[in-house]
């Protein structure tokens, strides 16, 4: 029995090899409508549940266990830029370390290991054989399919900036989680020379870019269901708090057409992300402000004018409570007697989160309690919904009395 389940996963490459490149760059970003996303997910959760029910536990064990393998593999063929390299059509892994130049028989093992797990598909006999061995290296024909085409930097849904940020700044705490357990310490200064997470991108500009284009590439993951099941026009000017490069705030624009958008964040951030509007978003540059500053001080904070909402897109997970509040405080204070509405988009703990589609791959987040926390951001407390709606509550009493009841769409 387990030998078919086996069959049945490592058979799913085989359905794509007919994808032409133009398949392979499809935008992903809109997947099908929720109850059938939502079925799909569920039918193939029950059935690695009754695939985890047979397999004896200490396979299933060891597979878990050997997690950071598969990550390493999709990382180093992410930061070679494998797939870009594809893009060209087929190449044989002597060809691709040329291109790349990098060691051809290191390549060719990666990339079968890459294959076994599904990323990339190989022709010429790739699969179940030994070692490469030199005529391997001139004959097996690697190229990409649906999986590893999303690492192409030129994909619609490229997330390979979020696989180099995760594995670049953020496994390193990771890798001290039983430290940090032990100790109870903060597991992020501990392994990133005691800085906390926002020091560190400040020290570094190159892993500070990445991580704001990892946080583009959060579309990419399903968030636009946050811009098309929400009514945004009603609002007359949208102030993106921590906005990064803002790609929340322009497809918020180019969904409402007559409203108008600030970009607020650090001054640092804010300047590159000017330059990456200009690029991609010059349509929406007459209708948008970029302003810099703290949102911890009020005097910094874009000042509120009536009808305007002030939007928080994946902050406060990153904040304790106490931070939390300190943050909403400071933005009510720049919104001084305005009529304002703060619109918080966030990703919260709830069963449903924690079943299938987080799965194996997150352990941490899969808490049924109400509160998590990642390694990477020890100050933060990865809240339920009741957490975050208790925070509202403590900093803005009125506000959180009048608010409006979640979204439960998680496509
Ligand atoms: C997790 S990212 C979220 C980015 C964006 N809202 C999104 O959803 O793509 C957090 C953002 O908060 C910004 N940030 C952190 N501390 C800040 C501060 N004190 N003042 C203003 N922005 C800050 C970071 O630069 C980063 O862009």
């Amino acid at each position: 029995m387990i030998l078919g389940a086996h069959v049945v996963f490592l058979g799913f490459p085989s359905l794509y090899r007919k994808q032409t490149d133009a398949a392979l760059m499809r935008d992903w970003r809109a997947p099908p409508p929720n109850p059938i996303f939502a079925i799909g997910i569920r039918t193939f959760a029950a059935f690695a549940h009754i695939r985890a029910a047979l397999a004896p536990p200490p396979l299933t064990m060891f597979e878990l266990f050997l997690g950071f393998m598969r990550s390493q593999v999709i990382y180093t063929c992410a930061t070679l830029r494998v797939a870009d390299v594809l893009a060209a059509g087929p190449r044989t892994a002597q060809e691709l370390a040329e291109a790349l130049g990098v060691d051809a028989d290191r390549l060719y093992r990666v990339l079968r290991a890459a294959v076994q797990i599904g990323v990339f598909a190989a022709s010429g006999g790739c699969r179940g054989v030994g070692a490469g061995t030199e005529a391997q290296l001139r004959t097996v024909r690697f190229r990409n399919n649906r999986l590893s085409a999303v690492l192409r930097e030129d994909h619609p849904n490229c997330i390979k900036d979020m696989v180099c940020h995760m594995m670049e700044d953020n496994k390193p705490a990771w890798d001290a989680l039983a430290w940090g357990v032990r100790s109870g310490g903060d597991i992020f200064a501990h392994t990133h020379g005691g800085q906390d997470q926002w020091a560190y991108f400040q020290a570094s500009a190159r892993q500070e870019h990445q991580f704001s284009r990892a946080m583009a590439s959060v579309e990419h993951l399903g968030m636009h269901s946050a811009v098309t099941d929400f009514n945004w026009a009603r609002y007359r000017r949208l102030i993106d708090v921590g906005a990064a490069y803002g790609s929340f705030l322009a497809a918020l624009l180019r969904r409402c057409p007559r409203a108008k958008g600030v970009l607020f964040d650090q001054v640092q951030v804010v300047e590159r992300a000017r330059g990456e509007w200009s690029s991609k978003h010059a349509a929406l540059l007459p209708r948008t402000c970029f302003c810099s500053g703290n949102f911890f001080e009020p005097g910094s904070i874009p000042e509120g004018r009536d009808g305007d909402a002030y939007v928080f897109r994946l902050i406060f997970h990153d904040w304790d409570d106490g931070s939390t509040v300190r943050i909403l405080r400071a933005v009510l204070q720049a919104a001084g007697k305005s009529a304002v509405t703060l619109l918080i988009v966030e990703t919260v703990i709830t069963n449903e989160f924690c079943d299938s589609v987080c799965s194996s791959q997150q352990p941490a987040f899969r808490q049924a309690s109400e509160r998590g926390f990642l390694p990477h951001l020890p100050r933060a407390d990865l809240a339920g919904e009741a957490v975050l709606r208790a925070r509202i509550a403590a900093a803005l009493p009125a506000a959180a009395r009048g608010a409006a009841a979640p979204g439960t769409r998680t496509s």
